[in-house]
């Protein structure tokens, strides 16, 4: 698959996902190329909605850019729907995210919507998660500590994402080698470490809906 067919399937998912947009909605938006697509058709029907809340500062610079009112969400309360993307996707809408290093503020958006609808192009579709690096955000100075903790209980390989500072001040490991086959207990476990922000895994709250570019999309 080329590029250029991959960046067409994303533009496709992102396109769809505004069937779920509803007059007056306040939109959580999740980050990275693929909802880059679904901001620049939000712009397009910009004056149906109440505003965004975003869930990083790219978002929130494109947003903006586009003349979309970005809110906080200590102020709008639970939002109705939710539109991220997601770097592996398996058979029940458990998801790996957090390529773009901005899993913390995805995963509270999520947790606050009633619905998440998540946006892939076809590969990221797998039948165990794992194969893409498993991102975990941490607190900078437990990062050796959180690596050796991890190594030890799942015999993955932790890598520092060296050079990343997430929006809110942390660092990211990426781990190898892992093949997930319970994805809600490693989630919890790995919740459990001291100096863990958060985990890339989205398992315990999965995605409601997937929609999967492609002509048609496919909405699942
Ligand atoms: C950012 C994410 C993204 O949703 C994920 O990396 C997918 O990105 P893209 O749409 O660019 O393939 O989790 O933290």
């Amino acid at each position: 698959m080329t590029i250029v067919s991959q960046n067409e399937h994303k533009r496709l998912a992102g396109e769809k996902a505004i069937d779920f947009v509803e007059d007056g909605m306040i939109v959580g938006v999740g980050t990275g190329s693929t909802v880059a697509y679904f901001i620049d058709a939000l712009a397009r029907i910009k004056d149906r909605i109440a505003g965004a809340v975003s869930s990083s500062e790219q978002s929130t610079e494109r947003l903006r850019r586009h003349g979309i009112e970005v809110m906080d969400l200590n102020a709008t309360g639970s939002l109705s729907l939710y539109v991220d993307g997601a770097d592996e996707c398996d058979p029940h809408k458990r998801l790996i995210k957090g390529g773009g290093a901005a899993l913390t503020r995805e995963k509270i958006i999520a947790e606050a919507s009633r619905k998440f609808v998540c946006i892939i192009d076809p590969i990221k579709q797998v039948p165990v998660l794992g194969k893409f690096p498993l991102p975990v955000e941490v607190v900078p100075m437990a990062r050796s500590l959180v690596a050796r903790e991890i190594l030890a209980m799942t015999g993955g390989q932790p890598v520092w994402r060296d050079g990343v500072t997430t929006d809110n001040g942390n660092w990211i490991l990426d781990v190898h080698n892992l093949s997930i086959v319970d994805p809600v207990g490693l989630e919890r476990e790995l919740n459990q470490i001291p100096g863990v922000v958060s985990v890339g895994l989205f398992a315990r709250r999965p995605a409601d809906v997937v929609i999967i570019g492609g002509e048609p999309p496919q909405v699942l």
